[in-house]
């Protein structure tokens, strides 16, 4: 069975293409994995520019299900898988309408796909699911626009046990990242001045930095980044335009913003994945490609909830790509085999779970 997934949720358009063996569960073949970014385009405004980037995927997106297709030797798809939402409105209703014209003129069924419960899945791209031996499981997304810890008794069965009350965590690494006159997306830059500090010492401490850790002491599941991102607008205020231009300084406030941010979702992660005695950890969203995040997580883990398997997606699946939501299709599809009735529309607020 080979499925086409297509995800045009944000700013990057991405087009996958997988074989899955109906008789083995989750047996992923990829055939092609394509992703047109869109960085370039956006960095000058600091973010993502919607309309811009619906004009991007509305020319990049039939290229590139074409080049897919060929990649694999044109076969015919037999499952069509596109994200519905939640995402930018305008970027969304491209992937929409062009799955459901391929779905037409394939004669393949339609599968929408929520893009928070894609992420979750984006660590079974390449390794088996097997639903016994992962849930109930403690997911905890962390893209540019979410911050959620859901848990996930079965597959298909979710519950916010609490997200963020104002920035996500990619957000706030995008957003503080500007401030330090950083690049945009700010995870990887922050991540790179950040890695630097290793060879550079304790520079926290010489600029005598400290930033909060917002609710991490808090008995609820949810987060708050906003808090931290000002601290650090306050803090690079308060310096000389000396040391704001200063390499040093710049790796010891990454340095911290990086670390305040893995602390408070480690933490609240590991309590959330202690309380409701889950089997797994799932982590999924842009932010997990953090290699700093992946060590501490799995440091805690290993420390701390020794009896609970940790499972993050390659990084290279991290971030938005259209294996996931081809992947989330083929599982809905396995549980019930015909897609939702009526005409599909794209969902720019869809939630996951109550
Ligand atoms: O999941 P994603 O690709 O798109 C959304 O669904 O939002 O996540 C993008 C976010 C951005 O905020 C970006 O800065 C962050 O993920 N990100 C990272 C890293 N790579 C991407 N954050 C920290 N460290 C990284 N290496
Ligand atoms: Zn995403």
């Amino acid at each position: 069975m080979i499925i086409l997934g297509l995800e045009t949720s944000c700013d990057d358009t991405c087009v996958g293409l997988i074989e899955v063996d109906e008789r083995k569960k989750a047996k992923v073949k990829i055939l092609s994995n394509l992703i047109s970014s869109q960085v370039k385009l956006h960095r000058r405004y600091g973010g993502v520019y919607p309309l811009l980037a619906r004009r991007e995927h509305r020319k990049n997106l039939p290229l590139l299900v074409k080049k897919a297709l060929m990649e694999a030797g044109n076969p015919r798809p037999d499952l069509i898988a596109v994200t519905q939402g939640p995402g930018l409105e305008p970027c969304l209703w491209v992937g929409v309408n062009f799955a459901s014209e391929l779905s037409e003129k394939f004669r393949a069924p339609l599968f929408p796909v929520n893009h928070l419960e894609a992420h979750i899945y984006s660590s079974f791209i390449e390794r088996n699911l097997d639903f016994e031996e992962v849930f109930p499981a403690l997911c905890l997304i962390v893209s540019g626009g979410h911050t959620q810890l859901v848990l996930t008794k079965a597959f298909g069965s979710y519950r916010l046990l609490g997200e963020t009350r104002d920035d996500a965590a990619g957000e706030c690494f995008d957003k503080t990242a500007r401030t330090l006159g950083l690049s945009y997306p700010g995870g990887p830059a922050v991540e790179r001045e950040a890695a630097k500090l290793k060879a550079a010492g304790k520079l926290a401490e010489e600029f005598g930095l400290s930033f909060p850790r917002p609710m991490r002491n808090q008995k609820n599941f949810d987060f708050s980044f906003s808090g931290l991102k000002t601290a650090v607008l306050y803090d690079y205020r308060s310096r000389s335009k000396r040391v704001q231009k200063s390499k040093k300084y710049i790796m010891a406030a990454a340095g911290e913003i990086q670390q305040a941010i893995i602390d408070v979702l480690a933490h609240k992660t590991l309590r959330a994945a202690e309380e409701f005695r889950v089997k797994s950890i799932i982590l999924g969203g842009g932010v997990t490609a953090n290699k700093e995040l992946r060590r501490q997580f799995k440091r805690r883990q290993k420390k701390e909830l020794p009896a609970v398997k940790l499972i993050m997606p390659d990084p290279a699946y991290s971030t938005d790509n259209a294996l996931m939501t081809a992947v989330t299709a083929y599982y809905h599809w396995l549980e019930k085999k015909t897609p939702p009735k009526g005409v599909l529309k794209a969902e720019a607020n869809l939630k996951l779970g109550k």
